[in-house]
């Protein structure tokens, strides 16, 4: 291992010892060639009979568990050093984080900032919304008290899940260096593309403010409808300086560039349109959760055997397009230097249309076992993807 590397995780390891100047551990990224045994771990202390334990929220990808130990069976773990290529240590008095290079050495930053400890353990009814929101309120989803109404709480859990995937995928971007820390000066920049309602436009508004992150966000949907009732409720919450929207085809947007782009159920090919635009506006992060999808599903005539045995069965046939269109999208994306993933919005049982991708633009070049994936997948069931012939793949 590295020297410098060593005494980095000398020095995390010491520090976790002290649990009490200890406020946040964040492990995310992969080093190269190594497994991380989940997608991301954040560990923070919590108060639990009088004592300090350190809880650990691991993501998967599809949902978060958390389990309490205690600060010497944390460390017993030997989290630091099981494939992890962001290791980000808050204390109360400073910060320091390592990142490990492709090369396996370490870049360390510190900061002498000071951050308090959140001490609180139950986590889980915590929500990152509050339903009293007055964003709530004005878009339908709370009545006048501040109460999720009836027959809308999947809308709000959607929303809930929503922000649970774009502040992780956020923080790790940044701290990865794909995405330049928000200033006042230089917001972030988030596109909706397909905002409809606006409800995840304005809960990623909301929820950034209220972290202090510095945004701007932009939403932009076909009807002018929605322009004008998404406009006149950001101006009723006085926040219209932040966000806004535009009534645009989203392959014809006046809109140049954003860092982040997100485009939940928009339909059919207006999902291959907003990777499009990603893609070519470079977009660093994308959460693109597609809807219908008839292109692929409608090219599969000819399926090759011995998949006949699948596809001569409507429902699994339509199933099994909506995968290959997804995988292919992704792949098309991982071609063009993104790193992919799909992973789980919102539970089966809140809504049907539960795959998200999620993006992250890393401009590593693929091998090129990849293209020829690519190219033996779309030979095989002789279809040509709408987004392969937008971005002239
Ligand atoms: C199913 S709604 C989803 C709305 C919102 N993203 C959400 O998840 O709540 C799809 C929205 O995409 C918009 N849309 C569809 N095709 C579009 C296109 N090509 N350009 C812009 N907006 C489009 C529709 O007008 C509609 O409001």
């Amino acid at each position: 291992m590295d020297s410098t590397l060593a005494a980095a995780l000398e020095e995390v390891i010491d520090s976790l010892k002290n649990s009490d100047s200890f406020v946040r551990l964040v492990l995310s990224g992969r080093r190269r060639n190594m497994q991380t045994p989940v997608e991301r771990i954040d560990v923070k202390p919590a108060l639990i009979k009088g004592e300090v334990k350190y809880q650990v929220m691991q993501s998967d990808g599809r949902a978060m568990s958390t389990k309490n130990y205690s600060p010497s069976e944390f460390l017993a773990l030997n989290l630091l050093d099981s494939g992890f290529a962001n290791i980000l240590l808050e204390q109360r008095d400073g910060s320091i984080s390592v990142r490990i290079t492709k090369k396996g050495e370490a870049l360390i930053h510190r900061t002498h900032d000071t951050f308090e400890a959140d001490l609180s353990h139950d986590r889980s009814k915590a929500r990152l919304l509050d339903a009293g929101d007055p964003f709530l309120i004005e878009v339908g989803i709370s009545d006048n008290s501040g109460k999720v109404k009836v027959g809308k709480n999947d809308k709000y859990l959607q929303v809930e899940e929503f922000l649970r995937l774009l502040a992780p995928s956020l923080t790790s971007a940044i701290s990865a260096g794909h995405i330049a820390k928000p200033t006042p000066e230089k917001p972030l920049s988030i596109v909706d593309l397909g905002c409809g309602h606006a409800y995840l436009t304005f809960a990623a508004h909301q929820y950034l403010i209220k972290q202090g992150i510095p945004v701007k966000v932009i939403g932009i949907d076909v009807r002018e409808s929605a322009r004008l009732r998404n406009n006149q409720i950001a101006e009723k919450l006085g926040i219209s300086e932040s966000i806004t929207f535009l009534a645009e085809e989203i392959s014809q947007t006046s809109l140049k560039s954003a860092d982040v782009a997100i485009a939940l159920h928009a339909c059919d090919t207006a999902t291959d349109d907003a990777i499009t635009w990603a893609v070519n506006s470079d977009v660093k992060l994308a959460l693109i959760a597609p809807c219908c999808h008839h292109d692929i599903q409608a090219q599969m005539v000819d399926a090759p055997e011995p998949w006949q045995i699948v596809t001569r069965n409507g429902i699994m046939k339509e199933r099994l397009g909506d995968l290959i269109t997804d995988a292919l999208r992704m792949q098309v994306m991982k071609l063009m230097g993104y790193r992919v993933e799909a992973i789980e919005f919102i539970g089966g049982e809140h809504t049907p249309r539960n795959l998200m991708i999620r993006a992250v633009k890393t401009g590593a070049i693929a091998d090129s076992i990849e293209k020829s994936r690519y190219e033996a997948m779309i030979s095989l069931w002789k279809v040509k993807p709408a987004l392969a012939s937008l971005l002239n793949r």
